[in-house]
């Protein structure tokens, strides 16, 4: 049989990558699929830049709209980000009957519902597993691997970068902007490195994951987003003499009231495995009824482990080709009648434990005055620790951890603590999570 003719918008890292892993496992890939795959077109913003791929046997345009149109192509994979230009091509692939592969989180968890349901009414397959988490194949392994079970709650370390930065902190003391360039480098940080440090790009993540994990509609805006910009190597530090490791967190639980969606620094005991999840590398954990937890874990980022998703995505695509539109495996998991319009829990009402660092007056009486506040909020105190201050206009430094408290409590004991004259600093507050 021919091989499958794939057209590549896009020949950058990622890009680069898949034509070399499909060079390199042509023949397992062919074993695989039932066909081989060849690259036969692809387009590049810039067609004098260097690549790290073989491009002599494809034909190379600067338009992306050439490769969509072409007749040739059967699978567009789409590989350029963003959420403009990539929803107009991969929109124009499915009008135009061709299956698209995408590695393009904020394009999924932003125009998910809309391409899928294009897609759906085509007949076309849209595979997205290179979106989340890069080389692991987390979105298999919720979508088809645990289709058995109810799923409670999920959480994830799903941004290389952010994690990578954390754990130089910890580990070498290093400065946040250094370790950032150096994952910039690396080819691990978005276009626009604030997506990685404030969150955003892991609320894509966790966008995607929460539908296929729930049954639930794409809702990115409902995410409950906080980056690890704020966090300092003191609190990375406090939290280890506590027995705890921060970790920049996607969270998803189906709770009773509704679904929680949040991305946030988090402490969390420094026994678990994922706490222990360093580096680039990323890790899922997902507790679901009857398997109970398990634990996905791999790199995030980077041009061969995103390709191993991508190619494993355009086996899945070509082994499909032949099959009946109704039959496949539902883009979100469920089917797309099916999904259900939980409410997603405005983040006030979450509960959580939490850490909380300030400085305060060093004098009798300071520490009655907080104890106090938190009282009267009903909330009760786990551990505390308290530093001697090195000048007395500093103050001392009180961390305590607290028991799980309603978020909207937590926010008016804050104000009231910050408001105390004795304290001397904003009150900075990490939530805590035992996943246990
Ligand atoms: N910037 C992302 C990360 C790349 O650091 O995880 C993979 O999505």
């Amino acid at each position: 049989m021919n091989p499958v003719k794939v057209g590549l918008l896009g020949l950058g890292t990622v890009g680069g990558g898949t034509v070399n892993v499909l060079a390199r496992n042509a023949q397992e890939i062919a074993r695989r699929a039932g066909r081989g795959i060849v690259v036969t077109h692809a387009s590049a913003r810039d067609l004098n830049k260097p690549r790290i791929c073989d491009t002599s046997s494809m034909t190379l345009t600067a338009d992306p709209a050439e490769v969509v149109n072409d007749a040739d192509v059967a699978v567009v994979v789409e590989l350029i980000g963003g959420d403009t230009l990539a929803l107009e091509l991969v929109m124009q692939a499915i009008a135009n009957g061709k299956h698209v592969v995408t590695a393009n989180k904020a394009l999924i968890a932003k125009h998910g519902n809309e391409i899928f349901a294009a897609a759906q009414k085509r007949g076309v397959m849209v595979a997205f597993e290179a979106a989340v988490a890069g080389g692991i194949p987390i979105i298999k392994a919720i979508r088809e691997g645990l289709a058995g079970n109810r799923i409670e709650w999920l959480a994830g370390i799903i941004n290389g970068t952010g994690n990578f930065i954390l754990t130089e902190m910890r580990d070498k003391g290093r400065d946040f902007a250094d370790v950032l360039k150096e994952a910039q480098q690396l080819g691990y940080a978005e276009a626009d490195p604030t997506f990685d440090v404030e969150g955003i790009d892991a609320a894509h993540k966790l966008t995607i994951l929460a539908a296929i994990a729930f049954g639930i509609p794409l809702q990115f805006d409902k995410v409950y987003t906080e980056g690890i910009s704020a966090i300092s190597g003191s609190d990375v530090s406090y939290a280890e003499q506590l027995g705890y490791r921060i970790k920049h967190l996607g969270i998803a639980r189906h709770t009773e009231n509704g679904v929680e969606l949040r991305v946030h620094p988090t402490l969390i005991p420094e026994r678990r495995l994922i706490a222990n999840v360093d580096g680039v590398m990323n890790a899922v954990l997902v507790q679901a009824d009857a398997v109970g937890p398990t634990l996905y874990y791999g790199a995030g980022a980077g041009a061969d482990p995103t390709a191993s998703a991508v190619v494993a995505d355009l086996v899945d695509v070509v082994r499909a080709l032949t099959s009946d539109p109704e039959n496949r495996v539902p883009h979100l998991a469920f089917q797309p009648d099916s999904l259900a319009d939980l409410p997603i829990l405005p983040m006030e009402q979450v509960e959580t434990a939490c850490y909380l660092r300030m400085r305060a007056a060093d004098r009798p009486g300071v520490l009655a005055e907080v104890t106090r506040i938190l009282g009267d909020q009903g909330i009760s105190i786990e551990a505390m620790l308290q530093k001697e201050p090195p000048t007395e206009e500093e103050g001392a430094t009180i961390i305590m951890l607290t028991q799980t408290v309603v978020e909207q409590n937590m926010n008016q004991a804050i104000e009231q603590i910050q408001r105390l004259d004795a304290v001397l600093s904003e009150v900075t507050r990490i939530r805590v999570e035992s996943l246990g």
